[in-house]
């Protein structure tokens, strides 16, 4: 079922939102060699307590960090650890911030120091997908045409579009209603209306889109060891377009 969001919840979310672009902000200028994904988790869950919000994931069917923090081949559920990332890495964090009881989720790749040229190539076809998925997500539109976006973009550059994980519905649960695919057929699925709020969140490869998951039952990694990036936004269909809860600004 779809949960119909009224301006009022939208703007409550995009409080919950706008910290969340704030913490990436700070995130951001933390990443270096020699930090850890363990004091980014740290970091976040201080942050979000000072300011009266909780890390939603904490908590989540058992999950038990603030953030995700997902290196290199891994995809997403990447546990924080306490070893320092290394020059080239890449990471991605995951977080969904609990404001008031209104949910934000976004993800951001980052290079830690200097990377290779085909990291930087995918995290830029990565978050360029993003957004030409977010240009779709308009009142009338249907998530065919969201998936196909993505799709159409990134695999003629030699990428490949993750199908294990997908983009969801979001409000007061972290996941509802409907799921939103990273890749699909033009003018095929649900018809998009005013008041939905989704996350749109492409899991882009250099490899094969097939993944694994480690023995800790979270950790989505690729089958072929080769690199990773996500980029994440919430977003609500309203009347003037897609409002993008999450976004970080220049
Ligand atoms: N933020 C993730 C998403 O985009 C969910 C993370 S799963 C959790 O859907 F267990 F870490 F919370
Ligand atoms: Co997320």
């Amino acid at each position: 079922m779809i949960i119909i969001k009224t301006e009022e919840q939208i703007q409550k979310m995009k409080k919950a939102g706008e910290l969340l672009a704030q913490v990436h902000r700070e995130i951001a200028k933390m990443i270096r060699p020699g930090i850890t994904t363990m004091e980014i988790d740290r970091f976040v869950e201080e942050y979000l307590k000072e300011r009266g919000a909780y890390p939603e994931q904490k908590g989540y069917q058992g999950y038990k960090y603030a953030i995700c923090a997902s290196i290199n081949d891994e995809i997403c559920h990447g546990y924080p650890r306490e070893e320092a990332m290394k020059d080239g890495d890449i990471v991605t964090i995951d977080m969904v911030v609990n404001l008031d009881g209104w949910l934000a989720d976004s993800a951001w790749s980052y290079g830690v120091g200097n990377i290779s040229e085909e990291a930087q190539k995918l995290l830029d076809v990565t978050k360029k997908s993003l957004y030409l998925g977010i240009e779709q997500a308009v009142i009338g539109n249907r998530l065919g045409d969201i998936g196909h976006a993505i799709q159409s973009y990134v695999e003629p550059l030699g990428f490949s579009v993750v199908r294990n994980f997908v983009g969801h519905g979001i409000g007061k649960d972290m996941h509802e209603d409907p799921q939103v695919l990273h890749y699909g057929i033009p003018g095929r699925g649900l018809r998009l209306s005013e008041g939905m709020v989704i996350t749109i969140e492409p899991m882009i490869n250099v490899g094969s889109y097939h993944s694994k998951v480690d023995n800790n039952g979270w950790t989505a990694r690729t089958i072929d060891g080769k690199l990773s990036a996500q980029y994440e936004h919430t977003i609500a269909i309203t009347k003037d377009g897609p409002l993008v809860l999450t976004e970080q600004g220049e």
